[in-house]
């Protein structure tokens, strides 16, 4: 049996696991292991994996049942439980989403059962000078929920949002406009509306569920106050006390919660740089 190691990659929330090899057979006992370092950590980095596509989709899918994208465009080919973000074109078309997540967000939060949480694997990584560019950023929700004062804490538990998908997917892009949804995508995606205090399915703990890229108003409040509130909402999940950002290196894997934390990618490299990055996305548990 493979022996793992945990290490903390801020004082916060996240982790590193060491000493696993995910192209190996996981027991359940490991897969219990890791799964809670998943749950308490919210973020968690194994580097150096030479995984398959196949056991990509195999390990995610030891979490539960995975989500097919609405963005068929962006899905691979033959395997479409793996979305594809990358700025890299075969045959004159992109082979994924170009510049997916570069604002502050959690998967799917404006589906009605939220994602549970999303598997990336580095599989190209765009350099400069030496430097890895194109990093991952996270905040913690559990972390800037707890640091809000209490009346502020007490005014929220009541509170919920609205979550709306073409916000995030028609913002200004450095790729330019995307196409139209589709009446059919439109369809698949209607507003949906969840709590702003959110319990985290598997912990209990209470965790911040408002994200810049996807939430649009708070219900029940005049449009001022709540545009106001959200964006004190916003700016306080960017303190650097709350973040952890994310270096990449082909073959990490990295996998995050979509309740416990929000992420942002740092689209800070040029076209001509080859970035191509392969997610899986867990389903979830209707927002509690
Ligand atoms: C995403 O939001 O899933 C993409 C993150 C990244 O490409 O760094």
């Amino acid at each position: 049996m493979q022996a793992m190691q945990v290490r903390p990659l801020t004082p916060k929330f996240g982790a590193e696991i060491l000493g696993v090899d995910l192209s190996q057979p996981i027991s359940d006992e490991l897969f219990g292991e890791i799964e809670k370092v998943f749950n308490d950590s919210g973020v968690v980095l194994f580097r150096g994996q030479n995984i398959t596509e196949d056991q990509h989709i195999d390990f995610s899918h030891r979490f539960g049942p995975l989500e097919i994208h609405v963005r068929k465009d962006a899905l691979m080919r033959h395997r479409p439980e793996i979305f594809v973000v990358s700025n890299v074109s075969e045959n004159g078309k992109p082979i994924g989403s170009v510049d997916a997540g570069q604002f502050w967000h959690t998967d799917l939060s404006y589906k009605k059962v939220p994602s549970r949480g999303s598997l990336l694997l580095a599989r190209e990584v765009p350099m400069r000078d030496g430097k890895v560019l194109g990093d991952t950023m996270f905040c913690s929700t559990i972390a800037a929920f707890e640091a809000l004062p209490a009346d502020l804490k007490q005014k929220l538990s009541g509170l919920s949002a609205v979550h709306h998908y073409e916000k995030g997917y028609n913002r200004d892009r450095p790729s330019g406009r995307r196409k139209p949804l589709t009446p059919e995508q439109l369809a698949a995606l209607p507003d949906v509306i969840h709590p702003i205090v959110r319990k985290h399915p598997y912990t209990g703990k209470p965790c911040l569920f408002v994200n810049e890229g996807y939430v649009t108003e708070i219900v029940g409040l005049p449009k001022a106050e709540s545009d106001s509130l959200l964006e004190q909402l916003f700016q306080h999940c960017l303190s650097e006390e709350f973040i952890y950002r994310h270096n990449w290196r082909v073959g990490d894997l990295l996998m995050w919660d979509n309740c416990s934390t929000q992420h942002c990618a740092v689209g800070d490299y040029d076209a001509g740089l080859r970035r191509r990055m392969d997610r899986t996305t867990l389903t979830g548990a209707a927002a509690a």
